[in-house]
């Protein structure tokens, strides 16, 4: 929808991605479980509410032990998501409609299931097989004891055991994340090689680029040495043991793939995306991910974890414009994914419906992160206001966290419930198949207050807002790539000067208070009446005549 810009080539500077949970989306094979063609289905209704393009969770084939991040053959589809035919009818829909295609790639490890996985297992210690992982030998008498004391981000070691060819107990390999998940070793070329021709095999197929996973991990510190806090990865579920992520050779594979990208955008002038999740501890370290050779853009995770206040949101954007576009990059917010509880509920109390604040501020928080300089992504459900699902029995929760917590933490499953798009009961439309389908997560039955025919058939719905600030994002010069200038105002709110007079503000506060412009506003997350700025509202204002 970025019409308003002369400079079509560099479109993701403030591009708005829609992230495809596909395996939420819809339906089209009736097996309970949502697949490409069920996307392709989905693109009239994408293209109405406005968004320049989409991210696709990864289809590839896979066990799915992580829901497809793990990968066994990243140059393919997955039979239950469809095939490569079905993959390029959907590019192609999808261009014609002017949305561009993300994929999700997956660098930092893959699954047992890969052929060099299982290569490597049926090979000695110290082949070449075992050399594209990491294969060690393990401490203590017999090498029972891993070979370090890191910690799996989803708890448990990071190492597990094999059997060696011969039957006999053998060495560990490397795992960050689950057992089912290997971590590539990023020091052996042949794996930079490889992915290399997995880029080239989807630009080929004429995608616009690359979601990168697990951005900042690829590298380990070379000689795998213990960490002096080896739970710390577990418990606070970000990559922060600093001898497993974050290494500085990391910096050379995205000079590598921004290489490979500017090879196809000397082509045809078309730019092709790479966006990070780059977990590190600062906006200043993350900005090192996205300097002019690198990344073009890293999710900054920094705003979807800021406390609803309005000093901790001022802290963060503030550091953002600093930091990040500091490199010449744009900041890319988002609020919500597929590893994250959903803004309603994260803003709000914890009851089944998502009640209370919780729907107010993710509305306000909407308008106030699409008003930001730069990019957004928004997680597919966002646009309905859909509360996390907090109630999912544990019979059918599928995180591996949950298992690998010894059910401790329940966190995943509750915001990746499939799409409620018509009707008054589950499915709720989100499959074809035969009457008693059940989508593979249960939706709940108060989902019918949030399905698509409902909000589209209501003006003040979550998808209206939304749908309404995208078209004014795409027509407004001031909205978009740009500076943003703060302006003075009460302690409990957030208001900011974009371009020629377009101001945003948020009352982060329960209580009314004064708005920084008079008259209406263009757009609000809830009635404001002239010259008033409810709580837990935000509101954009062209203001030309107020010397803003
Ligand atoms: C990323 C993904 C998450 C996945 C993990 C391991 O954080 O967003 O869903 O489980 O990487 O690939």
């Amino acid at each position: 929808m970025s019409d308003k810009h002369t400079d079509a080539h560099r479109w993701w500077r403030d591009a708005v991605i829609y992230q495809v949970y596909v395996r939420s989306f819809l339906d089209s094979t009736g097996d309970g479980i949502g697949d490409l063609a069920g996307v392709r289905a989905g693109l009239p209704y994408l293209r109405k509410l406005g968004v320049d393009g989409i991210w696709l969770s990864p289809f590839y084939p896979s066990p799915q032990h992580d829901h497809g991040y793990d990968v066994a053959d990243y140059c393919d589809v997955d039979p239950v998501f469809g095939d490569l035919a079905e993959f390029d009818r959907l590019t192609a829909a999808a261009h014609r409609l002017g949305i561009k295609v993300l994929l999700d790639i997956v660098p930092n490890h893959s699954s047992l299931q890969h052929p060099w996985f299982q290569e490597a297992l049926a090979s000695p210690a110290g082949s070449a097989a075992r050399a594209r992982f990491h294969f060690a030998d393990g401490r203590g008498p017999d090498g029972a004891e891993p070979p370090n004391n890191w910690h799996s981000m989803f708890g448990g070691p990071a190492w597990s055991r094999v059997t060696e060819p011969d039957g006999t107990p053998g060495q560990w390999y490397l795992h960050m994340f689950t057992p089912e998940q290997p971590d590539w070793n990023w020091r052996n070329p042949a794996v930079g090689t490889e992915f290399e021709r997995v880029l080239r095999f989807w630009l080929d197929r004429d995608v616009d680029g690359f979601r990168i996973d697990v951005a900042a991990g690829l590298f380990k510190h070379p000689a795998l040495p213990d960490s002096p806090d080896p739970e710390a990865d577990a418990r606070t579920r970000d990559s922060v043991n600093p001898l497993a992520w974050n290494q500085p050779e990391v910096h050379d594979v995205w000079r590598r793939w921004r290489a490979v990208c500017e090879e196809y955008t000397a082509r045809d002038g078309r730019e092709r995306l790479l966006v990070g999740e780059v977990s590190v501890p600062s906006a200043r370290e993350q900005a090192k991910y996205v300097r002019p050779d690198e990344l073009h853009q890293a999710f900054f995770f920094d705003l979807l974890s800021a406390a609803w206040d309005a000093d901790s949101f001022r802290k963060v954007i503030s550091e953002a414009m600093q930091d990040i576009a500091g490199t010449g990059s744009t900041v890319t917010w988002v609020l919500n994914n597929h590893d994250q509880v959903r803004t309603v509920t994260r803003y709000g109390e914890p009851t089944p419906e998502g009640s209370g604040l919780g729907p107010a501020r993710a509305r306000a928080a909407a308008l106030l992160m699409l008003a930001l300089p730069g990019a957004a992504y928004i997680y597919q459900g966002e646009e309905l206001g859909l509360p996390e699902v907090i109630d999912l029995p544990d019979d059918v929760l599928t995180d591996p966290i949950f298992r690998r917590t010894g059910k401790r933490a329940r966190i995943r499953d509750g915001c990746r419930v499939p799409l409620p798009w018509s009707g008054q009961a589950s499915p709720f439309g989100f499959t074809s198949g035969v009457e008693g389908t059940k989508p593979w997560l249960p939706q709940p039955d108060w989902f019918a207050e949030h399905a698509t025919d409902r909000a589209l058939a209501d003006t003040r719905s979550f998808w209206h807002l939304y749908r309404d600030s995208l078209h004014l994002r795409a027509l407004l010069p001031q909205l978009g790539e740009g500076t943003l200038r703060w302006l003075e105002t009460e302690p409990d709110v957030l208001a900011f000067v974009r371009g020629d007079g377009l101001v945003c503000a948020v009352n982060f506060g329960t209580t009314p208070t004064t708005a920084p412009v008079s008259g209406v506003p263009l757009l609000a997350s809830a009635p404001c009446p002239d010259g008033v700025l409810p709580g837990s509202t935000a509101a954009w204002w062209v203001a030309h005549d107020t010397g803003l």
